[in-house]
Parts: C-alpha cells; sequence; structure tokens
C-alpha cells in the first residue's frame, strides 16, 4: 500500500521516520505538487497543503498525527468520501492530565504569588485554599476531558465537565451539555479548563461574555485550539480582573509572535503547544490499523464525523 505524507508546516517523514522504519509493509511517497498518483490509497497528514488532496483521486483514508483532525477538516481539497482519522491515546490523556492538573494546582497554591516573593526576598505565607474551595469547569468531556475530569477529581477539586450531547458521569462529576448547560455551569466555575476540539461551534468560545459568566478573578487553562480564543479578550478579561491569570498552550497563529503581548504579561503562562505529545507507538497504531482496514475493504476505525466536525 502507498501512502502520501501531506504537510506544509512540518516534515512529515523526519518527525515520522521511527513510524516509517516500523511500517514495511507500506510505501511512504513525499506529496508532489501537481503530480497525480493513482496508486496512493492512504495518507498521513498535519496541515496540509490546500490543494493537496487534487492529486490522488483513488486516495480513501487520511490520518492525522494527533487528537485533532481540524487542519486536515478545514483542507479545501478534502473529498467528502475521504475518511479522516485521528489519533486515540490513553497515554496522552494522562500527559493531558498531568498538564491541566499542574496549572489548577499553580492557580490553587498561588505559585504565582511565591515566585513574586522569592524575586523580592519575601518570606511571606499566603492563605492556602483547599481544593474543594476551587470549583473546575471542563469544555468538553471526550477521551482526554474524561481523564482530566477524574484526576481532578480525585485530588478534591469539584468538578463540572460540559459537552454537546447529554452524558452520565460518575458520582462527584456535575454533567451539562449544549448551551443552556454551559449557562448554568459557568457562574459555579473558578477554573476553566478548554479541551473541545476546533468546530464551526466552538470557534471564538473563550471570549469576553463567556469570562464575565464565570467566578470573577477565574483562571483559564487554554489546552484545545488556538481559535477557540479571542485574544483580546483575554487581555481585556485580565486586565479588568474578572480573570486572574491564564495558562496558554495553543494560540491562533502560532508560534507566537516575538512581540505579542501575551509573552510578557505577568498573569499569563505561556506554553508552545506542548500541553502533550502523542507516541509515535499510538501513530503508528491508528497508520497500521487504517491501512489495514482497506486492504481488507472495512471503513477504519477512530474516523472522524463529517457532520459534527470532530
Ligand atoms: N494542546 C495540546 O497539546 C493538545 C493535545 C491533544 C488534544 N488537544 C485538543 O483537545 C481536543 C479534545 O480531544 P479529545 O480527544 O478529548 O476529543 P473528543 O474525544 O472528540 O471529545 C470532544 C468533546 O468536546 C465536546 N464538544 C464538541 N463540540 C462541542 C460543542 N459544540 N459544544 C459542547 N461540547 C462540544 C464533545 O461532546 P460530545 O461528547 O457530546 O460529542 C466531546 O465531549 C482536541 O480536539 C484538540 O483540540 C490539544
Amino acid at each position: 500500500m502507498r501512502c502520501v505524507l501531506l504537510s506544509e508546516i512540518l516534515d512529515l517523514r523526519d518527525h515520522l521516520s521511527s513510524v516509517i522504519d516500523q511500517l514495511g509493509d507500506i510505501t511512504f511517497v513525499d506529496h508532489q505538487e501537481g503530480y497525480t498518483a493513482n496508486d496512493v490509497q492512504l495518507a498521513v497528514a498535519w496541515h496540509p497543503p490546500g490543494n493537496a488532496f487534487d492529486n490522488y483521486p483513488n486516495l480513501k483514508a487520511v490520518c492525522s498525527i494527533g487528537a485533532g483532525a481540524d487542519s486536515i477538516l478545514a483542507c479545501p481539497s478534502l473529498r467528502d468520501d475521504i475518511d479522516v482519522v485521528r489519533v486515540v491515546d490513553p497515554a496522552q490523556a494522562q500527559m493531558m492530565s498531568g498538564f491541566v492538573l499542574w496549572n489548577v494546582i499553580w492557580h490553587q497554591r498561588r505559585f504565582a504569588t511565591y515566585l513574586a516573593q522569592q524575586r523580592d526576598r519575601i518570606w511571606q505565607r499566603p492563605s492556602q485554599r483547599d481544593a474543594k474551595d476551587v470549583p473546575v469547569g471542563i469544555l468538553g468531556y471526550g477521551e482526554i476531558g474524561r481523564r482530566v475530569a477524574h484526576d481532578l477529581r480525585m485530588l478534591g477539586f469539584p468538578v463540572s465537565v460540559w459537552s454537546r450531547s447529554e452524558k452520565s458521569t460518575p458520582q462527584g462529576i456535575s454533567e451539562f451539555h449544549g448551551p443552556a448547560g454551559l449557562a448554568a455551569m459557568l457562574p459555579e466555575t473558578e477554573v476553566l479548563v478548554n479541551l473541545l476540539p476546533l468546530t464551526p461551534e466552538t470557534q471564538g468560545i473563550l471570549n469576553g461574555a463567556l469570562f464575565k459568566r464565570m467566578r470573577h478573578g477565574g483562571y483559564l487553562i487554554h489546552v484545545g485550539r488556538g481559535e477557540h480564543m479571542v485574544e483580546k479578550d483575554v487581555l481585556l478579561a485580565l486586565d479588568n480582573g474578572q480573570l486572574s491569570g491564564a495558562s496558554l498552550d495553543v494560540f491562533p497563529s502560532e508560534p507566537l509572535d516575538p512581540h505579542h503581548p501575551f509573552w510578557s504579561h505577568p498573569g499569563i503562562i505561556v506554553t508552545p503547544h506542548d500541553a502533550c505529545d502523542v507516541s509515535m507507538d499510538a501513530i503508528k497504531a491508528t497508520v497500521d490499523a487504517t491501512a489495514d482496514a482497506l486492504r481488507n475493504g472495512r471503513r477504519p476505525s477512530q474516523t472522524v464525523d463529517r457532520v459534527r466536525g470532530y
């Protein structure tokens, strides 16, 4: 089976060298602008070039190399008959959970205050807050959101989760769904964790109107996709005290411009889209299983619902 590598921001042959070495029964070919290849059935993609899919009339499936497939779904040449497959990796969810917990505790235990005090050589104990007094709301209760909610609950934080469709949740995790559910959850939310996929409905969801509905002085942990966030609204909410801080891992334009105000804002922690990596083993398993499904005339698993957009 021939599989084409499609990315305009990443050298996938280099990035996936260990995966390519291990999948000896797949021939990986590089995308060539304007060159039509009828024998390519499979693609691996991350931010593919806009017209990339035009060159592969017999392509049946495309694998993302991450949990999100938004950059593939946004590609104008993607045809309706191509299955889009994403990576589902429990190890990635665990890594994301560690990242979110670290940031929730950063806020709860006032680490920014300790750092400022150390800079000025001040020996002073800020008042401590019990986890039970810091309610956390999670946007997105999918593969990753479920793990994060579980782990926060184990540490004693009151946890609420919000998704599109109604869910049953374990005891101690409050469930909300749909627009009315979001309106009901936000006033009780001090720390807001964004773990939504990027779709037309979720784009720009982290905006001034939403921050106003949270507990005053709340904290934002944004690990979804950059375009969920209205950047000027985040700055405004920090400057007027609506938010007391924000940990931002993803940005509408990456890498973040060196002159961007986020870098130097005292209330913001910037990380370079690094909340959690997906393992090469998980990518390998996804590509392998997708190739196997195509060889056997089956539909691949872990496909994105093209109507929902995730
Ligand atoms: N920063 C990083 O390093 C990093 C790494 C990995 C992933 N991510 C981000 O994390 C996201 C989530 O990954 P995942 O694997 O957990 O995704 P997932 O399993 O597809 O779960 C998505 C969740 O979002 C909910 N949702 C989608 N649209 C919604 C809407 N309009 N209103 C309310 N809820 C909505 C879904 O609701 P239903 O359950 O009702 O369908 C589901 O609970 C990825 O798409 C990506 O953006 C970031």
